[in-house]
């Protein structure tokens, strides 16, 4: 008799989706929908705060195209990526008899994206789901290439699953209605992309800096393209990061430490940019990185009014676990991605214990 049986798993869907960017996208999106999903219904996911911005209007252009539609949010804010919003949103969703065929709309920022994305990748075993982010971060980074999730006691991030969404829709417009704080934020990760793959992107966002305004739609408009064309082709070679999707980690691994030790006083934006500033300072002490080239990252930093200072930490034994049990270390060590020069990275970098001590407690992020 037989004892082991073999079962062959070949990946045979195409899931290619297309990013369509431009500033007429939120008010074209009811027709363009119409083409490909019609007679499906759609669940609109959003928050407390972009329902009333983006999601009523959204609900009735795609109600005037013949679609039937449901609008469900739950309370704006990084503390709904948990486990009962998820729940709520199911139980939502399946009262109002969601089906396999159903169509799941995430309309917000990173965390609606994170949320709604999850609930599409779990509920009936996975239904398809568009991205329409309206922060610069999610425009940027989150909204492409599948990682959805949510938050748990022990860390960020660490439930969740690669759901790749079936289209990205970002209109730049929409940015104007965001704060101040939100878009510096969002401005965080466009440095990381830039300063971790990009070299002449790099130098585009050093040259316009001062320029990079909520309002200024045709500079955001090539900045978001090359963000994402950028995040796009590392998302191809790698979507499930076994390699070199970990360089979008840049400034995470220190970051995501910093924000939890901070009680998440510290947004994820500002987190990063202190982040990308300790890490660098690793590349520099490790022979990775020109201190030339380290002033560099914190002088964009500095311009972009993104913060470079690391603030005194109180809860060091946070910080400390928090890098142990970020998912993207890898057993004990601390594997960082660190700049080996701009536009470069080296992945899977060990960085003794007491070097990560020193480049946070100097705090002198210049
Ligand atoms: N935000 C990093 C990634 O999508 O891999």
């Amino acid at each position: 008799m037989a004892r082991q049986i073999n079962v062959h798993l070949k990946a045979s869907i195409d899931r290619s989706y297309q990013i369509a960017i431009n500033p007429k996208v939120l008010a074209d999106m009811a027709s363009v929908l119409s083409r490909k999903w019609m007679g499906r219904s759609v669940f609109i996911i959003t928050d407390s705060i972009v329902s009333g911005l983006y999601g009523q209007r959204l609900q009735n252009d795609l109600t005037d195209s013949g679609f039937e539609v449901i609008l469900v949010d739950f309370p704006s804010g990084e503390q709904s990526k948990n486990a009962s919003v998820i729940h709520a949103l199911h139980t939502q969703l399946l009262t109002n008899s969601i089906r396999r065929n159903s169509l799941i709309i995430a309309l917000g920022g990173g965390v609606v994206g994170d949320v709604a994305g999850y609930v599409a990748a779990t509920i009936l075993r996975g239904v398809k789901f568009i991205q329409v982010p309206t922060t610069l971060l999610s425009q940027v980074d989150s909204s492409v290439g599948g990682k959805v999730g949510i938050d748990h006691p022990l860390g960020k991030n660490l439930i969740g699953a690669f759901h790749q969404p079936s289209a990205v829709f970002i209109d730049p417009t929409v940015l104007k209605t965001l704060s101040e704080k939100e878009f510096r934020n969002g401005l965080a990760e466009v440095v990381k992309i830039a300063a971790a793959l990009d070299i002449s992107f790099f130098s585009f966002i050093e040259r316009n800096a001062r320029k990079i305004t909520r309002t200024n739609v045709k500079l955001l408009s090539e900045i978001i393209r090359r963000s994402v064309a950028l995040k796009a082709a590392v998302v191809e070679k790698d979507e499930h990061e076994s390699g070199i999707r970990k360089v979008l980690n840049l400034g995470h691994t220190i970051g995501h430490a910093l924000e939890a030790a901070s009680n998440y006083s510290l947004k994820h934006g500002e987190a990063v940019s202190l982040g990308i500033v300790a890490e660098s300072r690793l590349a520099v002490k490790l022979g990775l990185l020109r201190e030339v080239d380290y002033k560099r990252v914190v002088k964009l930093l500095t311009t972009l009014k993104l913060p470079t200072r690391i603030p005194q930490i109180k809860n060091k034994t946070k910080f400390f676990r928090t890098l142990g049990t970020d998912k993207k270390s890898e057993g004990a060590q601390n594997m960082f991605v660190l700049l080996n020069g701009i536009g470069k990275s080296a992945i899977g970098v060990e960085v003794p214990m007491e070097l990560i001590a020193r480049a946070i407690f100097q705090r002198n992020g210049a």
